[in-house]
């Protein structure tokens, strides 16, 4: 399944040695090792499982599963018997275990450069502590999910944290999306509270979070669902009007005396006002004054769940999926230890937001599981200036850095002087995540910001998968741009031909893993059968990703993009349902239909088709109503770059919309295929006619 031997021509290194200190030196290293993890799951896992800290140790076999339908329910659990605290794991035992307490958890960055801060295990503690005794004052219980709509502040990883110490759910949906998509997520995952800030500045934009979060709760109370309290972080209203808050200021230095204040460089931004309520609005300072820092971890048991994170469905309704305590645990901290081949004096950087998995499995689990130093970043790659990352970079002397294809498409757009302002001597692996990187954006990577330096670990993984899952490994693995190479340890995929028959060889078709790895989710919250639908249906026995691969002679593997309704628009998962629901409950909108369009930047771009209600014409204001429309239902992530009108979808016979076609149509290619099942082929020709040339 690992090839013997890999190509030791047109294969990319980079030239630092990592090897010298590396944990997997040579491929022939990871491929044993490998061979290992599949042959012996519980050594492999068990002996990972040394370094944590257990309550009670575990019985039986380390996985337990069934990924076959046809043989009843499917299920994983990991380590039965088993119990321990995540929060425990990070923090304390690192504090009292290896002696880290001093050591930088987060070099927290703001919008604005020259706002920052830092915070040290200890300090992190101090403050996780005295905030799960602030959700335990509000009735907060083991197993109660808690939502949290937070912008990207040492806080928002104090709350997850805080939730897994009192063994509370935490469902984090990302500050971007909609009042709306908030309250159907609060609804579906059943939250009493909603943690949230007063608002935030994404570069120059200002985004009221908390009139979005009073909005969302105004919907779920008239669907019947009241939220009971909602606190609120006071981020950018420090030095506002505190008494029209009902809030007090922050408490003093008393239970963190080396805290450090934010000092705010642009104390002149307006300040957004925030409405309060004061029956379900709290104050985050002034609960903290009252909490005591010393709070015992619950402990839980191993399949306790830890999270929940919605990720688009095809249907369009979001999926909740749910992750559990050990298994992601060793899973995040296994990946994160060996993919970005973490060491001690460290500074890593990823630059997702924790509202994705990439922010929860990379920024908050598996680095605080390490005893890491990252730096956490509130702000965008463009602001102030197209160098700001490498600023950055410099600022915190950072080694390893982790980014998204479509960010490094944006910065290679204006060439290689931004970047080489300054030095990124300290770099040492890079990595991506999220979409196909194009061997251009690759190539501009390597050569241009790791200087042919650093290899590049392009990691292809999913919400579902809790981690990486195809991963090179930066001192073994030999790259090949555009490609996520090989199987992380325990990771066992195939490719599967369209009726599920196993492929051998160079081959392409739908990729598949044949068994469960620590980090799988568990469940879709409240609908386990969804989750049988969705990932196990379609060939019994397999986890299907929903995307497409490639391997080539070498065996390395090429991932090539979703083969169901879903787009990547900038490494976000969108799918078309949800943006064509958006779109017809506009009352001039009777159907509609999105497909994907390639962009440069974005990876795609959603191209929507609109047919209109009888009697109502097309025009800008219209296209604008939509265009606002979709933000509102759903986030500013799904605007659409193109509207067209179409006075006719082609369809069928049987009336299914051929997408396949529509998609020819967006793109202006002509060669449409088959198209004999087409029950009016004159509306082709109209579309083509019509077609929008420029973006909206
Ligand atoms: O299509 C694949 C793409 O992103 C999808 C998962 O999206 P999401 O659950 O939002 O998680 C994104 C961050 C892990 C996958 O099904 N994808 C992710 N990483 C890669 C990728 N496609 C190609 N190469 C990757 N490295």
């Amino acid at each position: 399944m690992i090839p013997d031997k890999v190509p030791k021509e047109d294969v990319f290194h980079g030239s630092l040695d990592l090897k010298k200190e590396a944990h997997i030196s040579s491929f022939e290293k990871y491929k044993d090792l490998y061979l290992k993890s599949i042959e012996s799951p519980d050594e492999f896992w068990g002996g990972i499982a040394k370094d944590f800290f257990w309550k009670t140790k575990h019985t039986g076999q380390f996985l337990d599963y069934n990924f076959d339908v046809t043989k009843g329910e499917v299920f994983v659990k990991c380590m039965e018997g088993a119990s321990t605290n995540i929060c425990y794991n990070l923090l304390d035992y690192n504090i009292r275990e290896r002696n880290l307490g001093n050591n930088v958890a987060f070099y927290w960055e703001g919008n604005e450069p020259g706002d920052d801060l830092s915070v040290t295990y200890r300090e992190l503690l101090h403050r996780v502590c005295q905030f799960a005794n602030v959700l335990k004052s509000q009735g907060v219980k083991k197993g109660d999910r808690v939502s949290i709509y937070m912008p990207m502040v040492v806080e928002l990883v104090v709350a997850m944290l805080a939730c897994t110490r009192i063994g509370a759910v935490h469902s984090i949906v990302f500050a971007g999306f909609s009042a709306e998509s908030l309250c159907e997520r609060i609804m579906d995952s059943k939250c009493s509270l909603l943690l949230t800030a007063d608002g935030f500045y994404r570069g120059d934009k200002l985004i009221q979070l908390k009139l979005l979060a009073d909005e969302a709760l105004q919907k779920c109370k008239d669907m019947g669902f009241p939220v009971k309290k909602c606190i609120m972080l006071k981020h950018l209203s420090k030095e506002a009007e505190d008494a029209a808050l009902g809030c007090q200021s922050p408490p003093a230095k008393r239970s963190c005396p080396d805290l450090q204040e934010k000092q705010w460089v642009k104390k002149s931004r307006p300040v957004p006002q925030v409405p309060w309520n004061p029956e379900v609005d709290l104050c985050w300072h002034t609960l903290l004054c009252d909490a005591s820092d010393e709070c015992e971890p619950e402990w839980c048991e191993s399949e306790h769940p830890l999270f929940i994170l919605y990720t688009s469905g095809s249907t369009g309704k979001p999926k909740g999926v749910l992750h559990t305590l050990s298994g992601y645990m060793l899973y995040t901290a296994t990946t994160f230890k060996m993919v970005f081949d973490y060491q001690p004096d460290d500074v890593y950087w990823c630059t997702a937001d924790i509202g994705w998995i990439t922010g929860h499995s990379y920024i908050t689990y598996g680095p605080l599981a390490n005893g890491a130093t990252s730096v956490l970043f509130e702000g965008l790659p463009t602001y102030p200036d197209v160098s700001r990352m490498w600023e950055i970079v410099d600022k915190y002397h950072v080694t390893k850095f982790y980014t998204a294809p479509t960010a490094i498409r944006l910065l290679m757009k204006y060439g290689s002087e931004p970047v080489q302002k300054y030095k990124r001597e300290s770099l040492k692996v890079l990595g991506t995540v999220g979409e196909p990187i194009n061997p251009e954006a690759w190539l501009w990577y390597y050569n241009v910001v790791g200087e042919k330096k650093c290899p590049i670990v392009d990691t292809f993984w999913q919400t579902e998968t809790g981690g990486h899952v195809l991963t090179p490994l930066p001192a073994a693995t030999p790259l090949k741009p555009g490609s996520a190479t090989f199987p992380f340890f325990g990771v066992v995929p195939a490719v599967l031909n369209e009726s599920g028959e196993e492929l051998e060889g160079p081959c392409e078709g739908y990729l598949v893993f044949k068994q469960p790895w620590p980090g799988v989710m568990r469940t879709v919250y409240g609908n386990h059968q969804r989750f049988e639908t969705t990932y196990f249906k379609k060939f019994p026995g397999y986890y299907v990703t929903g995307d497409g691969c490639r391997r080539d002679k070498d065996g390395y593997y090429w991932i090539t993009g979703r083969i169901d309704d879903m787009l990547n628009v900038s490494g976000h998962l969108l799918s078309t349902a949800e943006v064509e629901s958006a779109l017809v409950e506009h009352e001039a909108v009777a159907e509609a239909a999105v497909v994907g369009r390639p962009h440069p930047v974005k990876g795609e771009s959603l191209y929507c088709f609109v047919t209109l209600a009888e009697g109502v014409t097309y025009n800008h204001t219209l296209e604008a109503q939509l265009k606002k429309q979709v933000r509102e239902k759903i986030g500013a992530i799904a605007t659409p770059d193109y509207i067209q009108n179409a006075p006719g979808l082609p369809k069928t016979r049987s009336g299914k919309i051929m997408r396949r076609v529509l998609r020819k149509i967006a793109c202006n290619e002509r060669d449409l295929g088959d198209i004999s099942t087409l029950a009016d082929s004159s509306v082709v020709e109209q579309l083509f006619q019509n077609r929008c040339c420029s973006a909206v």
